[in-house]
């Protein structure tokens, strides 16, 4: 069930069996669960973490991504995540988050997106029901309170605490509500389709051996698949794969980009 790179056929045509086999599935299913990952906004523009060109490659996670790094310099942990943020307003959700966004308005099943991303894309592609394992870059919140900030130039709380991104960094818990509604999607799903994540962060990468070990059928879209059998592997991007597996009937299974 892995993808076949390098076959005689083109890369699409090679892939055109597990490329079915995830749309049967999909189109079967009773209730779908979508766990994306970094991999997922890559060709909007924005980096991964991990490989050759990932944000961790030219910085240290325990530099930016920790409460201790904003303790001791939440400048520059700030300036960072400004960075990001800007980068993020700057680029658009592409093919592959429209159709997957058309697919759950339009299929009429249910359905749930589960993201480990912060960059709202999902939303702002029009996905009706998505869930932030890890918070969202686009409002800051009180790091002594947790109350969520208005202002994203405020560096201050009303309450005197300092304000900071509204992210879950290393060493934090999961915000408790978006795990108890991934838990309960993922153990009612019946099949789980997981796009773009290196899934090596815990616990949200426990997510998908939950699905796993409840018997859901878990297909994989990744140009270099990680997750162990039985998953239905399809080595692909994105935006070249997700318009493919869902499809809401449009011609060739395209959305507009
Ligand atoms: N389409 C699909 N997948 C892709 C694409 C693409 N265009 N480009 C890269 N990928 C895959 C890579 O092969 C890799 O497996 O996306 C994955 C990205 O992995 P990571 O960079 O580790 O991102 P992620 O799994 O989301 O990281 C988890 O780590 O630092 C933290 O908090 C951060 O939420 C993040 C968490």
């Amino acid at each position: 069930m892995t993808g076949k790179p390098g076959g005689g056929d083109s890369p699409v045509s090679g892939r055109r069996g597990e490329i079915d086999r995830a749309t049967s599935l999909i189109e079967s299913a009773r209730n779908l669960v979508i766990f994306t990952g970094a991999g997922m906004s890559a060709e909007s523009g924005i980096p991964t973490f991990r490989g050759e060109d990932g944000l961790w490659q030219g910085y240290r996670p325990e530099h930016l991504a920790t409460p201790e790094a904003f303790e001791r310099s939440p400048e520059v942990v700030r300036s960072w995540y400004r960075w990001r943020r800007d980068l993020i307003e700057k680029v658009q959700p592409h093919r592959g988050h429209q159709a997957l966004a058309s697919w759950c308005l339009h299929s009429g099943k249910k359905s749930c997106v589960i993201t480990q991303n912060v960059d709202g894309l999902h939303q702002r592609s029009g996905c009706p029901d998505v869930v932030e394992l890890h918070g969202s870059i686009r409002h800051d919140r009180c790091h002594r309170c947790g109350q969520r900030a208005l202002d994203l130039d405020a560096v201050f709380c009303s309450c005197g605490g300092p304000l900071r991104p509204g992210v879950v960094w290393f060493g934090e818990p999961l915000p408790e509500a978006a795990v108890d509604r991934s838990l309960e999607q993922i153990d009612d799903c019946d099949v789980m389709v997981v796009i773009g994540t290196s899934a090596v962060v815990h616990p949200a990468a426990g997510m998908v051996f939950r699905a796993l070990e409840i018997g859901a059928s878990v297909i994989e879209v990744n140009p270099a698949p990680v997750l162990p059998a039985p998953v239905l592997h399809i080595s692909g991007t994105a935006k070249e794969i997700l318009p493919r597996i869902f499809s809401t009937g449009s011609v060739n299974g395209e959305n507009p980009a």
